[in-house]
């Protein structure tokens, strides 16, 4: 908890991508997704609660003829490795099968959560399914996982804004900062 908000600013440490360079990036993103389509109606999941920003900004720039789902899910790993088994704590109401599923994810870092949900969906047999990620770190990947569209590949650095939390604050920045790590 912060004990005021000049201690709550003093931990935005620095922009590193502005909210006209996020909405440029996703006006292309969205032309891309409805190129895929043609206008076939398509099915955007986000898995909360990192990706609502992003999911309300992609969902009104697409036009194809889209609905909307959530789901909450966590991973369990023994070491490094993910175990493939995620735990739905929120799931789609829709069943996938005919649907053209698209992800819209907030950040791919080790990958390990999205790769067990990519799995767990693909098993439900939708009629395609792609992935759609703000940020992509690279620098950290566990699970070998490529987006098909990434609008921001981003440094090994922790960041806050747009969604994106740190202890569950600076979600609603408009921005995408660096945040600001004690030194110890
Ligand atoms: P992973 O790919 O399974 O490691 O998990 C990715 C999730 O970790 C994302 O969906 C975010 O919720 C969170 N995350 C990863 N990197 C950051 C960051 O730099 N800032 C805030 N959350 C992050
Ligand atoms: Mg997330």
């Amino acid at each position: 908890m912060y004990k005021n908000i000049e201690e709550f600013n003093s931990k935005i440490k620095s922009v590193l991508i502005t909210e006209e360079e996020i909405k440029a990036k996703i006006a292309e993103a969205a032309k891309e997704i409805d190129s895929w389509y043609d206008g076939t109606p398509i099915l955007l999941v986000s898995i909360l609660k990192g990706a609502f920003v992003f999911m309300a900004d992609i969902c009104r720039a697409v036009t194809v003829p889209c609905e909307i789902g959530f789901m909450c899910a966590q991973s369990y790993y023994s070491g490094t490795q993910s175990s493939g088994i995620v735990n739905i704590t929120m799931d789609l109401e829709q069943d996938i099968t005919n649907y053209h599923v698209v992800i819209v994810e907030d950040i791919i870092d080790t990958g390990r959560t999205l790769n067990d949900v990519v799995k767990l969906l693909k098993a439900r047999g939708p009629k395609s399914l792609r992935i759609v990620t703000l940020l992509d770190k690279p620098a950290r990947r566990v699970v070998e996982l490529k987006a098909d569209v990434t609008l921001f590949t981003i440094p090994d650095k922790f960041i806050i804004g747009y969604g994106l939390d740190c202890g569950e604050y600076f979600r609603n920045l408009p921005y995408i900062a660096e945040f600001k790590e004690e030194k110890n």
